[in-house]
Protein backbone atom coordinates (compact mmCIF):
# COMPACT_ATOMS: atom_id res chain seq x y z
CA UNK A 1 0.00 0.00 0.00
CA UNK A 2 1.22 3.33 -1.15
CA UNK A 3 1.17 5.51 2.19
CA UNK A 4 -0.18 8.75 0.85
CA UNK A 5 -0.38 12.36 2.36
CA UNK A 6 -2.21 15.31 0.26
CA UNK A 7 -1.43 18.95 1.17
CA UNK A 8 -4.23 21.16 0.38
CA UNK A 9 -4.91 24.77 0.37
CA UNK A 10 -8.51 25.76 -0.57
CA UNK A 11 -11.57 24.16 -2.69
CA UNK A 12 -10.07 20.51 -2.58
CA UNK A 13 -11.47 19.89 -5.58
CA UNK A 14 -8.50 17.44 -7.07
CA UNK A 15 -8.59 16.11 -3.01
CA UNK A 16 -11.78 14.85 -4.75
CA UNK A 17 -11.16 13.69 -7.76
CA UNK A 18 -8.52 10.92 -5.82
CA UNK A 19 -11.16 10.37 -3.56
CA UNK A 20 -13.11 9.68 -6.24
CA UNK A 21 -10.94 7.79 -8.22
CA UNK A 22 -9.60 5.34 -4.88
CA UNK A 23 -13.44 4.80 -4.34
CA UNK A 24 -14.30 3.63 -7.89
CA UNK A 25 -10.99 1.61 -7.71
CA UNK A 26 -9.31 3.99 -10.41
CA UNK A 27 -6.62 4.50 -7.99
CA UNK A 28 -5.43 1.08 -6.39
CA UNK A 29 -2.87 -0.26 -3.51
CA UNK A 30 -2.71 3.31 -2.03
CA UNK A 31 -3.70 3.85 1.06
CA UNK A 32 -4.45 8.25 2.04
CA UNK A 33 -3.29 8.18 5.58
CA UNK A 34 -3.70 12.42 6.20
CA UNK A 35 -4.30 15.37 4.57
CA UNK A 36 -2.51 18.59 5.69
CA UNK A 37 -3.89 22.14 5.18
CA UNK A 38 -2.44 25.42 5.92
CA UNK A 39 -5.86 27.15 6.60
CA UNK A 40 -8.09 26.20 8.78
CA UNK A 41 -11.19 27.58 6.21
CA UNK A 42 -10.13 25.18 3.23
CA UNK A 43 -13.16 23.81 1.93
CA UNK A 44 -10.68 20.65 1.08
CA UNK A 45 -10.60 19.67 5.04
CA UNK A 46 -14.75 19.07 4.64
CA UNK A 47 -13.90 16.96 1.74
CA UNK A 48 -11.51 14.85 3.67
CA UNK A 49 -13.10 14.37 7.15
CA UNK A 50 -16.33 13.29 5.19
CA UNK A 51 -14.34 10.73 4.06
CA UNK A 52 -12.53 9.91 7.43
CA UNK A 53 -9.28 11.18 6.64
CA UNK A 54 -7.51 12.36 9.32
CA UNK A 55 -6.28 16.23 9.11
CA UNK A 56 -3.82 18.62 10.96
CA UNK A 57 -3.68 22.33 9.83
CA UNK A 58 -0.49 23.63 10.17
CA UNK A 59 -0.39 27.50 9.06
CA UNK A 60 2.80 29.48 8.59
CA UNK A 61 0.78 32.42 10.42
CA UNK A 62 1.02 30.68 13.70
CA UNK A 63 4.53 30.27 13.97
CA UNK A 64 6.73 33.49 15.03
CA UNK A 65 9.01 32.76 11.77
CA UNK A 66 9.12 30.80 8.46
CA UNK A 67 11.79 28.45 9.93
CA UNK A 68 9.87 27.46 12.82
CA UNK A 69 6.88 26.77 10.80
CA UNK A 70 9.00 24.83 8.25
CA UNK A 71 10.78 22.72 11.47
CA UNK A 72 7.06 21.81 12.55
CA UNK A 73 5.99 20.80 9.25
CA UNK A 74 9.00 18.73 8.31
CA UNK A 75 8.67 16.88 11.37
CA UNK A 76 4.99 16.47 11.10
CA UNK A 77 6.19 14.86 7.60
CA UNK A 78 8.42 12.66 8.98
CA UNK A 79 6.51 11.49 11.70
CA UNK A 80 3.93 10.09 9.31
CA UNK A 81 6.69 8.87 6.96
CA UNK A 82 4.37 9.14 3.75
CA UNK A 83 5.82 6.88 0.34
CA UNK A 84 3.99 9.51 -1.55
CA UNK A 85 3.46 13.85 -0.74
CA UNK A 86 0.85 14.94 -3.21
CA UNK A 87 0.70 18.76 -3.15
CA UNK A 88 -3.35 18.98 -4.70
CA UNK A 89 -3.96 22.94 -4.97
CA UNK A 90 -0.90 23.44 -1.94
CA UNK A 91 -0.09 27.36 -2.07
CA UNK A 92 3.24 27.16 0.45
CA UNK A 93 6.69 26.36 -1.00
CA UNK A 94 7.69 22.85 0.53
CA UNK A 95 10.78 23.36 2.88
CA UNK A 96 13.81 22.20 1.23
CA UNK A 97 14.75 20.15 4.38
CA UNK A 98 11.29 18.43 3.56
CA UNK A 99 12.18 17.62 -0.65
CA UNK A 100 15.46 16.80 0.58
CA UNK A 101 14.53 13.88 2.74
CA UNK A 102 11.03 12.55 0.76
CA UNK A 103 13.28 13.51 -2.75
CA UNK A 104 11.14 11.58 -5.19
CA UNK A 105 8.29 10.67 -3.33
CA UNK A 106 6.34 14.03 -3.65
CA UNK A 107 4.23 15.51 -6.64
CA UNK A 108 2.47 18.74 -7.13
CA UNK A 109 -0.27 19.47 -10.05
CA UNK A 110 -0.06 22.94 -11.51
CA UNK A 111 -2.49 24.70 -13.62
CA UNK A 112 -0.62 25.05 -17.18
CA UNK A 113 2.13 23.38 -19.82
CA UNK A 114 4.96 23.54 -17.73
CA UNK A 115 7.49 25.70 -18.68
CA UNK A 116 4.55 28.39 -19.42
CA UNK A 117 3.51 30.30 -16.76
CA UNK A 118 4.75 28.60 -13.70
CA UNK A 119 7.48 29.74 -11.02
CA UNK A 120 7.21 32.48 -8.45
CA UNK A 121 3.87 34.16 -8.31
CA UNK A 122 2.01 31.81 -10.67
CA UNK A 123 -0.73 29.92 -8.55
CA UNK A 124 -4.27 29.31 -8.80
CA UNK A 125 -6.13 31.87 -11.03
CA UNK A 126 -3.20 34.23 -11.42
CA UNK A 127 -2.14 31.13 -14.14
CA UNK A 128 -5.35 31.78 -15.95
CA UNK A 129 -5.38 34.74 -15.77
CA UNK A 130 -1.80 35.24 -17.66
CA UNK A 131 -2.69 33.20 -20.11
CA UNK A 132 -5.80 34.90 -21.41
CA UNK A 133 -3.53 37.97 -21.34
CA UNK A 134 -0.90 36.29 -23.54
CA UNK A 135 -3.44 35.33 -25.75
CA UNK A 136 -2.43 31.33 -25.84
CA UNK A 137 -5.07 29.40 -27.49
CA UNK A 138 -3.89 25.68 -25.82
CA UNK A 139 -3.34 25.74 -21.94
CA UNK A 140 -3.44 22.74 -20.02
CA UNK A 141 -2.46 20.83 -16.64
CA UNK A 142 1.14 19.65 -15.48
CA UNK A 143 2.32 17.12 -12.95
CA UNK A 144 5.32 17.04 -11.78
CA UNK A 145 7.94 15.29 -9.13
CA UNK A 146 9.03 18.41 -6.91
CA UNK A 147 12.73 19.38 -6.79
CA UNK A 148 14.25 22.20 -4.68
CA UNK A 149 13.26 24.83 -7.66
CA UNK A 150 9.79 26.39 -8.16
CA UNK A 151 7.66 24.10 -10.75
CA UNK A 152 10.81 23.06 -11.74
CA UNK A 153 11.32 19.11 -10.80
CA UNK A 154 10.66 16.02 -13.32
CA UNK A 155 7.68 16.06 -15.26
CA UNK A 156 5.01 13.21 -15.07
CA UNK A 157 2.35 14.14 -16.80
CA UNK A 158 0.63 16.65 -19.17
CA UNK A 159 -2.43 17.61 -20.75
CA UNK A 160 -3.49 19.81 -22.92
CA UNK A 161 -6.85 21.78 -23.13
CA UNK A 162 -8.00 24.75 -25.66
CA UNK A 163 -8.96 28.11 -25.06
CA UNK A 164 -12.43 29.66 -26.43
CA UNK A 165 -12.17 33.40 -27.21
CA UNK A 166 -14.90 33.99 -24.84
CA UNK A 167 -12.96 32.45 -21.92
CA UNK A 168 -12.96 34.29 -18.55
CA UNK A 169 -10.18 32.91 -16.10
CA UNK A 170 -12.86 31.16 -14.04
CA UNK A 171 -14.13 29.24 -16.98
CA UNK A 172 -10.60 28.19 -18.29
CA UNK A 173 -9.90 27.37 -14.73
CA UNK A 174 -13.13 25.02 -14.42
CA UNK A 175 -12.28 23.75 -18.15
CA UNK A 176 -8.65 22.83 -17.18
CA UNK A 177 -9.41 21.45 -14.07
CA UNK A 178 -12.23 19.40 -15.14
CA UNK A 179 -10.09 17.39 -19.00
CA UNK A 180 -6.84 18.13 -17.50
CA UNK A 181 -5.71 17.93 -13.45
CA UNK A 182 -8.72 16.00 -12.20
CA UNK A 183 -7.65 13.23 -14.77
CA UNK A 184 -4.04 13.81 -14.23
CA UNK A 185 -3.56 13.78 -10.60
CA UNK A 186 -5.44 9.78 -9.95
CA UNK A 187 -3.49 8.50 -12.99
CA UNK A 188 -0.42 9.72 -11.55
CA UNK A 189 -0.96 8.46 -8.10
CA UNK A 190 -1.87 4.91 -9.24
CA UNK A 191 1.03 4.86 -11.81
CA UNK A 192 2.89 5.81 -9.19
CA UNK A 193 1.50 2.97 -6.25
CA UNK A 194 1.87 0.24 -9.05
CA UNK A 195 5.13 0.57 -10.26
CA UNK A 196 4.57 2.23 -13.77
CA UNK A 197 6.98 5.44 -13.15
CA UNK A 198 10.90 4.96 -13.62
CA UNK A 199 12.90 8.25 -13.51
CA UNK A 200 16.37 8.43 -15.50
CA UNK A 201 18.18 11.93 -15.92
CA UNK A 202 15.84 14.03 -14.82
CA UNK A 203 13.22 12.21 -17.33
CA UNK A 204 10.33 10.42 -15.98
CA UNK A 205 9.64 7.23 -17.91
CA UNK A 206 6.03 5.70 -17.77
CA UNK A 207 6.26 1.41 -18.05
CA UNK A 208 9.08 1.10 -15.91
CA UNK A 209 11.50 1.17 -18.81
CA UNK A 210 14.88 3.17 -19.30
C1 LIG B 1 -5.66 23.88 -8.85
O1 LIG B 1 -5.98 24.46 -10.08
C2 LIG B 1 -4.18 23.55 -8.80
O2 LIG B 1 -3.67 23.12 -10.03
C3 LIG B 1 -3.61 24.88 -8.41
O3 LIG B 1 -4.49 25.39 -7.45
C4 LIG B 1 -5.81 24.89 -7.71
C5 LIG B 1 -6.35 24.26 -6.46
O4 LIG B 1 -7.67 23.85 -6.62
N1 LIG B 1 -2.27 24.75 -7.95
C6 LIG B 1 -1.32 25.67 -8.17
O5 LIG B 1 -1.52 26.71 -8.75
C7 LIG B 1 0.06 25.31 -7.63
N2 LIG B 1 1.06 26.16 -8.17
P1 LIG B 1 -8.34 22.76 -5.67
O6 LIG B 1 -8.07 23.20 -4.23
O7 LIG B 1 -9.80 22.84 -5.98
O8 LIG B 1 -7.74 21.41 -5.97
Amino acid sequence: MLRTVVCVSGGGTNLQAILDAMDAGRITNTDMIAVISNNAGAKALERARKHGIPDVVLSPRDYPDRESFNRAFTDKMCEWDPDLIVLAGFLVRIPESMVEKFSGRIVNIHPSLIPSFCGVGYYGLKVHEEALRRGVKVTGATVHFVNEGMDEGPIIAQKAVAVEEDDTPEILQRRVMEQAEWVLLPQTIDDIANGRLTVKDGHVYRGGKV
